[in-house]
Parts: C-alpha cells; sequence; structure tokens
C-alpha cells in the first residue's frame, strides 16, 4: 500500500455518548488502522448545538485541519459554521445527520426519508391497513428526524384506515422517552402500534409502560443495532416488535475521506442500506454480526502482528547499519 500523508482528519460527533455513535467511532478507528499517518482529531458536542459550533471553530483556528467529517446535532444553527468552513476550501463530508444547505463534499448515511416511509408501510402491513398509532419523533432540528417523518408523513397521507392518535416529540434518548411514556402510559397502551424514530427511546417507552403493568406493547424502533442490550438483541428477545436497520457508516466515512483527500474519484451521496428486522429476520442478523465481529477481531490481530514485526525489523535494520558503520 501507498504510504499516506500526514492529513488531519477532524471528526465533529453530535452526541458521543450511545452506542450507535460509539460503534460508528470504532468503525472510524478501525478502517483508519489502515492509515497510519492519517490522525483523528474528535470531538464530542453532547447533543448541544452552540457546543459543536465552538467545537467547530476551534478545530479550525487551533488545527490545521485537511477536511472535516461532521454529524451535525441540529441542521439550522449548524449550517452557518459549516457551509463557511466548505466556502474556505475544507473538504466536508456530512454523516447520518445533514446541514440545511447541501454544501458538502459528500454524506455517508442510509436515506432517512426512506426509513420513514418503510417504516410506514410496514406499519401498515401489520395492522392490513386499520388501526391506531403513536409516534415518538426525535430531536426536533435534527435532519434524521425530519426526514423520518417527512417519509412516515408520506404514507400516512395516503393510508386512510391508520390514525396517527398519538404524537410525542423526543429527543433520541431513552431518558426522555421513558419520562414522556411515564406520563402518556395510558394513551400509549390503547395504541395498535408505537413508532419510536430510535430504538433506544422504543426502549424507554419500553421500559416505562412494562412499569406500568402494560406488557404486550408492539413498539417498532430504528437502527437495529448489533451488540448486547441493543436493538437487535431486543428485538430477538421479543422486547422491541421490529427496527429498521440504520447502519452507522464509520468505515464508509473514512474510505470518502481518504479519496478526496487522495484526490480520487468518489461518491456525493453514500446511502447505506436497509431493511425491516423483525423476529423472522433478527436471528440470522445477529449471526451475521457476530461473524463479522469474529473476523475482524482476527485482522486486528493480524494487524497488529504485522505492526509488531515491523518495529523488530526496524530495530534489527538499524542495529545492522551500526554494525556496518553507516
Ligand atoms: C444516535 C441516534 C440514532 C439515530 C440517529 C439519528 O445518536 O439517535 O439512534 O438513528 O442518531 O441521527
Amino acid at each position: 500500500r501507498k504510504e499516506s500523508k500526514h492529513y488531519v482528519i477532524a471528526f465533529s460527533q453530535c452526541i458521543g455518548d450511545d452506542a450507535w455513535r460509539a460503534t460508528m467511532l470504532e468503525e472510524m478507528k478501525r478502517e483508519l488502522s489502515f492509515y497510519p499517518e492519517v490522525t483523528l482529531l474528535y470531538r464530542d458536542a453532547a447533543g448541544n448545538s452552540q457546543q459543536q459550533i465552538a467545537q467547530l471553530r476551534g478545530l479550525v483556528n487551533d488545527h490545521q485541519i485537511d477536511l472535516l467529517i461532521v454529524s451535525p446535532n441540529e441542521a439550522a444553527p449548524l449550517t452557518p459554521m459549516i457551509d463557511s468552513l466548505f466556502q474556505a476550501n475544507i473538504p466536508v463530508v456530512v454523516t447520518d445527520r445533514k446541514t440545511s444547505s447541501g454544501l458538502y463534499n459528500a454524506y455517508v448515511g442510509a436515506d432517512n426519508i426512506a426509513i420513514g416511509r418503510l417504516a410506514g408501510q410496514y406499519m401498515q402491513h401489520i395492522l392490513h391497513g386499520r388501526g391506531r398509532i403513536g409516534t415518538m419523533r426525535g430531536l426536533a432540528g435534527s435532519s434524521a428526524a425530519i426526514e423520518r417523518q417527512t417519509g412516515l408523513q408520506q404514507v400516512l397521507d395516503t393510508a386512510a384506515g391508520i390514525t396517527l392518535a398519538l404524537d410525542l416529540n423526543g429527543d433520541w434518548t431513552k431518558e426522555t422517552a421513558y419520562s414522556l411514556a411515564q406520563k402518556n402510559a395510558p394513551a400509549l397502551a390503547k395504541l395498535d402500534l408505537i413508532l419510536a424514530f430510535n430504538d433506544q427511546m422504543a426502549m424507554g417507552i419500553q421500559q416505562a409502560l412494562r412499569e406500568n403493568g402494560f406488557m404486550h406493547q408492539k413498539i417498532i424502533g430504528v437502527d437495529a443495532l448489533a451488540g448486547p442490550a441493543n436493538g437487535l438483541q431486543q428485538i430477538q428477545e421479543g422486547q422491541l416488535f421490529a427496527s429498521l436497520l440504520y447502519p452507522t457508516g464509520g468505515a464508509e466515512a473514512i474510505r470518502t475521506a481518504i479519496a478526496i483527500l487522495e484526490k480520487k474519484p468518489y461518491v456525493r451521496d453514500n446511502i447505506l442500506q436497509t431493511a425491516v428486522i423483525d423476529k423472522e429476520n433478527a436471528e440470522l442478523m445477529i449471526l451475521q454480526s457476530a461473524k463479522i465481529q469474529e473476523q475482524q477481531l482476527d485482522i486486528d490481530k493480524r494487524q497488529a502482528l504485522i505492526a509488531e514485526q515491523q518495529k523488530i525489523y526496524q530495530s534489527q535494520q538499524t542495529r545492522l547499519n551500526i554494525l556496518v558503520g553507516s
């Protein structure tokens, strides 16, 4: 492999402290291990748009960054700052959430309008076209919440038999969903189906309903993340009814970033696959992700071995040079 240059990639994450984004970062780091000369500057805005703006300012003022990967917490407040960086010729890769302007070099993530639509169609299918549903939306100003809502609305507009009977505004977190569901437990329990815009909120609702003695609620989420206590497992255990796969795209974001930096061809809109995961295919997904995980660990081990051998080789070279007096 050709030696990569000493590029500095800045990654501004809207909120670091959740399993889905931890997975994204892990995927990024793994992909970056193929480019040992590339530095990743990571900032976690902890779900605060003003903090994310300040961190972006800090990244460009205090560092020589070659490219920015960013997942904007809320679209509108982050747009002027990210646009100004793009206009200052810093390549921008947006991931998962977008700004409102479309000024970026590349997007990596699933199509959130399609996810909203697919969720709507799936609910229609489960309810045989008739029923009362409820939603728990994500953080109002974040593009993923806006787009999922748009997609869902497209289906609701044509689904005469489906009524949106309860529409709650969450903020993507389990905690907020839990406390909203505590307050609305009887109303939620009367619904035929509940769609939470992510699995974390679905789990918050599930917990609140359980604590209020309502057991058999059909709750659908989004993400279907692998790993203990995450969406896939919750589906398999019957805690969640279904989820829509929302890949994190960590590896793809890095690959796109490197292509841009190395002036190679790249795709502007990298749309990651989605799918409905329910009890029928959760098991298969779990097996697949376990297999990938296993192979990944194997690759990690091999890489560590190669790195060690390189070190030994280098120190032998140095000794040899001393011996021959060069
Ligand atoms: C993680 C998350 C996901 C969701 C995405 C939307 O922080 O809330 O659960 O799918 O962000 O941007």
